[in-house]
């Protein structure tokens, strides 16, 4: 398997003929069969057969089908010529399919010059992503990679493979899904010049999406809007669960922290900072001697369970790491029994596949199989009752080290490695959640993953594997993750401050603003660098790296009720600008980005720069959190200040917060403060719908939910607020108003009301507000 060489469209034949009656087509010397069937919303599936060449679709998770429809958003012709329609029934796309041995290609022919989008983890540090090539399958990047590449370049592929491709076409949008586990790879029509030294480095006129293997299986997704279609995408393959609440804190890591001294001392800090923490990580550290589910007895003399209960007096939980590989060593509790269980992958003459990871030899469980998943959750279920609250899930890509993967074969031996190596990760994490839950039937589990693959939104968040401290992986954070996050899986982010190397002051202060609002927020860093927890700063950098994480549990009931609507609408938390704005087009893209519908921001992510360009999109002027000034939209300047950081909410936006300034990680979902944003004599209106839960049970499945819905509506600046409680079964929600703006008049519900001015610090001064009483 090449990384950077791909199957070319003219060593492939194309359909010649196609029988619509018998489904049956005829490319080269060989016939197929064809299945082309449609579901409700423009969905179509796209499935080419041959038992001998392909076999059955080895995917491990199903997708979410909807039912089937009689209209149809893509025509096929009598030699298979696909027609991808839009919403007024003209066609975006023209396209064929060829196949190459055991290689199948889709080309497409867009019908005017389209933006390209998503792929899933990519680090081009693009959100527009025409002219590429890439391909998807896991790779441990700096494993794979030769250090030199991944300094301050995009590796390609990296960690998480989600073959998945937004096109917008004629203002709509379509979505391309690849859902074939093999190796699979895309091709994007493009134009940028400065990617093309050689002719033949130009990526081809038309869309290519195809796969190394495995049997074909292409969903087009038909929009129109970016929302519509990136909803109908989520459902396809799974929304995230919402998430325990602690798991949208602030996570603390760092290769390098042992077991019960250090997590004390953490906590300890944390608490007398007063800076908000939900979890402390354990890498490697903690095992003995790399081997997995086994605990260092130094590490934790008095077991993990002790710390764990202390650290509950703080609310902190602790979150291992956990690699796939077993230490190939006979005596070895965890690999006699995975031995004796015939669990492992094999090799080609049948012995237990090893590769070089951690602990030196190693081998693996297959987890392609219900066998192995099954004894992997025993394992799981007895680590998480031993006192871990939940885990970290690394090395899934999978990592082998300097042998080669493919050597590895999974199904006993029988099934090649490349069926199911895009879906080492998801098995594994399907194993890890079962296990979890049969810990702590009562509690969402959560785990973090490296690697991944569709599917892996219900289970797992994923972090973007290893980064270095320095403002090229600062600045293709924002691009990474919104691309992942519009290619279904919402929850992910960076190692907040860089994994390798050291980061210096100035890099870590930008690095938190423009991060801390991300949908997974965890410092984490390899154990060669400078500690990087916010009190190892002087006094001055670690008080603004507090201030931005107790910005973001100020802000908690805001995101928390994001992460309730992605499970329920499928939206994710982080969007592009074009996912609210069409008319905003290719500007601010790359270096700004929405949380949610209301908050806008433009961080600095460029070194030592003093100034930068804000695109405010739309028409309505936008809310400066830190000046407390309306801005109208366009194009702004702005100038770089040590404590703030350029961020934006929509006018009319209603944002629930908690109240104060967060110090510890209390979270507080029924009495909230609801933040209403209206400029001086503001037209128009809004509406939130508010819900509040335990924020850790499944009792919200059985309606043990409460919400509000509050309507907003602004005349020439005199408000009308008007809201009520439509469910009630976490009992009482109290919201009390604070009103950012120069409202004319104030009635809540019908009636008057008194104002009372207040203070509020968001991301700089502090700001008068109203409070209705
Ligand atoms: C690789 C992971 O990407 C990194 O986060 C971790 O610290 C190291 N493995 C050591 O476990």
């Amino acid at each position: 398997m090449y990384f950077t060489k791909f199957p070319h469209r003219s060593n492939f034949s194309f359909v010649e003929q196609f029988d619509a009656a018998s489904n049956r087509l005829k490319a080269g010397s060989r016939e197929f069969d064809a299945v082309v069937s449609s579901y409700e919303g423009g969905i179509t599936h796209i499935q080419v057969r041959h038992p001998k060449v392909w076999g059955d679709n080895r995917c491990l998770e199903a997708l979410a089908v909807p039912s089937t429809a009689s209209e149809t958003s893509l025509e096929v012709g009598g030699e298979f010529e696909l027609s991808v329609k839009g919403s007024k029934g003209q066609t975006l796309f023209t396209g064929r399919f060829g196949v190459s041995g055991e290689a199948s290609m889709f080309c497409f022919a867009p019908a005017e010059e389209a933006r390209y989008y998503g792929m899933g983890e990519k680090t081009f540090g693009k959100l527009e992503l025409s002219g590429y090539r890439s391909k998807f399958w896991n790779t441990d990047v700096w494993g794979d990679f030769h250090f030199a590449q991944w300094g301050e370049n995009p590796t390609d592929p990296p960690y998480f493979s989600l073959p998945y491709l937004i096109a917008e076409i004629e203002g709509e949008y379509v979505g391309f899904l690849l859902h074939n586990p093999y190796p699979t790879f895309m091709e994007t029509p493009g134009t940028d010049e400065a990617r093309v030294f050689v002719e033949w480095q130009r990526t081809a006129p038309d869309l290519i999406l195809g796969s190394e293997g495995g049997e074909p299986n292409l969903w087009i997704l038909t929009g129109p809007t970016l929302r519509e279609l990136t909803q109908k995408l989520q459902k396809l393959v799974g929304v995230t669960p919402v998430p325990p609440a602690w798991a949208l804190g602030y996570h603390q890591s760092r290769w390098g922290y042992g077991g019960h001294d250090d997590l004390l001392e953490l906590d300890r800090q944390f608490t007398d900072h007063k800076i908000p923490c939900d979890s402390l990580w354990l890498d490697l550290d903690y095992m003995d001697g790399f081997r997995i589910f086994q605990t260092s007895e130094q590490m934790f003399p008095q077991g993990a369970a002790v710390t764990a209960a202390e650290l509950a007096k703080t609310g902190r939980r602790i979150v291992p790491i956990i690699d796939p590989g077993v230490k190939f060593e006979p005596g070895y509790a965890v690999y006699d029994d995975g031995h004796k269980n015939q669990i492992f992958c094999l090799n080609a003459e049948g012995k237990e596949f090893v590769g070089m990871v951690w602990p030196g030899e190693t081998v693996f469980p297959d987890f392609s199989e219900k066998k192995a998943r099954t004894w992997w959750s025993g394992y799981v279920r007895k680590f998480a009752e031993s006192g871990f609250g939940a885990c970290w899930l690394d090395m899934n890509d999978p990592s082998t080290g300097p042998v080669d993967p493919q050597g590895m074969f999974f199904g006993g031996g029988k099934v090649p490695h490349s069926a199911y190596h895009n879906q080492y990760a998801l098995g594994m994490q399907m194993a890890t959640h079962d296990g979890f839950l049969k810990a702590r039937p009562k509690e969402r589990p959560f785990m973090l993953s490296r690697s991944g693959y569709i599917g892996s939104s219900k289970h797992a968040a994923i972090w973007t594997g290893d980064n270095l401290s320095n403002y090229f992986y600062l600045k293709i954070s924002i691009p990474t993750s919104v691309n992942l996050s519009i290619s279904g899986l919402p929850f992910n982010g960076p190692d907040i401050g860089g994994f390798g190397d050291s980061v210096t002051d100035d890099l870590m202060v930008d690095w938190v603003k423009a991060n801390f609002l991300f949908p997974f927020f965890r410092n984490h860093c390899a154990k060669t660098g400078r500690n990087q927890e916010p009190f190892a700063f002087a006094v001055p950098v670690m008080t603004i790296l507090r201030r931005y994480i107790r910005l973001r549990y100020k802000l908690m009931p805001y995101l928390y009720n994001l992460f309730i609507e992605q499970e329920l609408s499928g939206d994710p938390i982080l969007r592009p600008l074009i996912y609210e704005f069409e008319e905003s087009g290719p500007r601010g893209q790359d270096d700004q980005f929405l949380v949610g519908p209301s908050i806008l921001q433009a961080p600095f992510v460029e070194e030592k720069a003093k100034i930068r360009t804000v695109w405010l999109p739309g028409v309505e002027p936008w809310f400066d959190a830190e000046s407390g000034d309306w801005e109208a939209a366009g194009e702004l300047s702005v100038k770089n200040d040590r404590t703030g950081t350029p961020l934006y909410i929509r006018a009319g936006a209603m944002i629930p917060m908690q109240a104060g300034t967060p110090t510890d990680n209390t979270k507080n979902f029924s009495d909230v403060n609801i933040h209403v944003f209206v400029p001086t004599g503001w037209s128009g209106d809004s509406t939130l719908n508010y819900r509040a839960d335990d924020g850790i049970s499944f009792e919200y499945q059985q309606g043990a939910r409460s919400a509000i819905d509050v309507e907003l509506a602004s005349v020439d600046g005199n408000l009308a607020l008007n809201w009520k409680q439509t469910a009630s079964g976490f009992g009482e929600i109290k919201p009390t108003f604070v009103i950012h703006g120069d409202p004319k008049s104030v009635r809540l519900n019908g009636g008057s009301v008194k104002l009372i001015s207040g203070k509020v610090v968001l991301t700089g001064r502090t700001l008068k507000v109203s409070v209705v009483s």
